[in-house]
């Protein structure tokens, strides 16, 4: 997988006929079907709408995540990209933002080494395993609290054992919600304002929005930046212990410490990077066990297959199905030539879905013995700084769930699409669920 005298195909003469589309919200809602056929007939796959390519066997998203020399992240798309993403409401919409705030500058996952392992080595200052180890017992607190609210609710004093739960909302989107709010110097109780921000941050990369949407938005993120720079000059004063503090004190004694711009960006990252995505592993991790009440039963009986329930979830419906590189030159990927400045849609979900690394792939099986070699984290320079945060987040609230309940179920069939629409995410709109104690 090397360059080669091949001339390349510019990405609007490529072409590989599949029956499916990734524009479709059909697919997006269930695309591993799509994903195989790619495995099989386009293992590079373009899409000239978006002057883009896709790159789903697990082999070659690999090969993409660890060359970033190749595969850059900043700037993210290229030239022929811009065309089909939201350029001039990005624009403004960073006007508005260095107007009567910080615009976005470049941080962390938008850079390549050697920049990027600057941002890195702060970042993992911040991210230790002990940093997490400690957190542990407050995470299960938060945990065992959002559960005690459902049942006093649902169960009452006389109890029938038998309650509802709207899980998304009652405790996927509260527990990593709650857990970074605290860390930003949020009241927990300030919980729905954190969502709203986050909402707010994620709002532009994630769909097309209107005028009014547009203004909405980036008033609510100018609301959470000043609220931020507030809190990081008094860290800068006054040190705690949260990761505001841990970030504005990053620095080594011969390091400049990180300006305001390289904060608020952080910041941002944390946010989007963290929170919708630690909701989408609960969400399916819950939803699994209500398709799999066998696998509920066997954790109930042994806690420890929990991390391995965990690491086959993220492998077979990992929450970030996809992100995007910029070639820096011509590169043969798959037998295709790629041209140089050309985006590659990089989809972790397929990869982990491929025959060729996991057998049956499409299986959900928590005794594989290879799960954890899943790429849903990332891989290489960019791997997740908050994967040892997360896994701490589903180990301790799926052992909770299952530990107080002995059954679990969906309260009713789905109708339509479990997920929103979403070209990155896996997003689950609802998860109505019965349980008994
Ligand atoms: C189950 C939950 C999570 C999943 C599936 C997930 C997934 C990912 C993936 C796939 C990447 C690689 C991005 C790339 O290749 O460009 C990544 C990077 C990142 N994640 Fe996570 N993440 C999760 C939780 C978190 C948490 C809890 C945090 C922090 C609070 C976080 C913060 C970040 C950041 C800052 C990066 C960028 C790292 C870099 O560029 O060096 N993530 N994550």
């Amino acid at each position: 997988m090397s360059g080669g005298i091949m001339q390349p195909t510019p990405v609007s003469e490529m072409a590989c006929p599949v029956d499916h589309s990734l524009l479709d919200p059909a697919v997006q809602d269930s695309p591993w079907d799509f994903y195989a056929e790619l495995h099989e007939k386009c293992p590079v796959f373009p899409i000239p709408e978006m002057g883009a390519v896709m790159v789903t066997r697990y082999e070659d998203v690999r090969f993409v995540l660890t060359n970033p020399d190749i595969f850059s992240s900043s700037g993210r798309g290229g030239g022929g990209a811009k065309k089909g993403l939201q350029v001039d409401n990005a624009k403004r919409y960073q006007a508005i933002l260095a107007e009567r705030g910080w615009g976005h500058v470049e941080t962390l996952q938008r850079t390549d080494p050697p920049i990027h392992t600057d941002y890195r080595r702060r970042l993992n200052r911040v991210f230790t395993p002990r940093r997490v180890r400690l957190m542990a017992d407050h995470i299960d607190e938060i945990s065992t609290e959002l559960i005690d609210t459902v049942f006093e609710r649902e169960l009452g004093a006389a109890s029938s054992g038998v309650g509802e739960s709207e899980f998304v909302d009652d405790f996927a989107m509260p527990l990593p919600g709650i857990i970074i709010a605290e860390q930003l110097g949020l009241d927990r109780s300030d919980i729905r304002t954190f969502k709203r921000w986050a909402d707010a941050m994620l709002a532009i990369s994630m769909r097309p929005l209107t005028e009014e949407e547009l203004l909405e938005t980036v008033e609510t993120e100018l609301e959470a930046q000043h609220h931020l720079a507030t809190e990081f000059e008094l860290r800068r004063q006054h040190p705690t212990d949260d990761l505001i503090s841990a970030l504005v004190h990053s620095h080594g004694d011969d390091e400049e410490p990180l300006s305001m711009h390289e904060l608020q960006n952080l910041m941002h990252q944390l946010v989007t990077g963290g929170f919708e995505t630690t909701t989408n592993a609960l969400n399916h991790g819950m939803w699994l066990l209500t398709r799999y009440p066998e696998v509920q039963e066997r954790l109930r009986g042994d806690a420890s297959l929990i991390p391995a329930f965990i690491e086959e979830t993220l492998r077979f419906e990992g929450p970030v199905q996809g992100l995007a590189r910029r070639t820096t030159r011509d590169v043969e990927v798959a037998d295709v030539m790629v041209p140089a400045d050309t985006m590659v849609l990089v989809r972790y979900g397929a990869a982990n879905r491929d025959d060729s690394a996991f057998d049956n792939a499409g299986e959900f099986n928590i005794d594989r013995p290879d799960a954890h070699q899943h790429v849903a984290f990332g891989l290489g320079a960019h791997f997740c700084v908050g994967a040892a945060l997360a896994r701490q987040e589903l180990v301790s609230g799926f052992t909770n769930w299952v530990d107080r309940t002995s059954n679990i179920e969906l309260a009713r069939p789905f109708e339509g699409p479990v997920h929103e629409p979403s070209l990155l995410l896996l997003p689950v709109k609802e998860l109505p669920l019965r349980f008994t104690v």
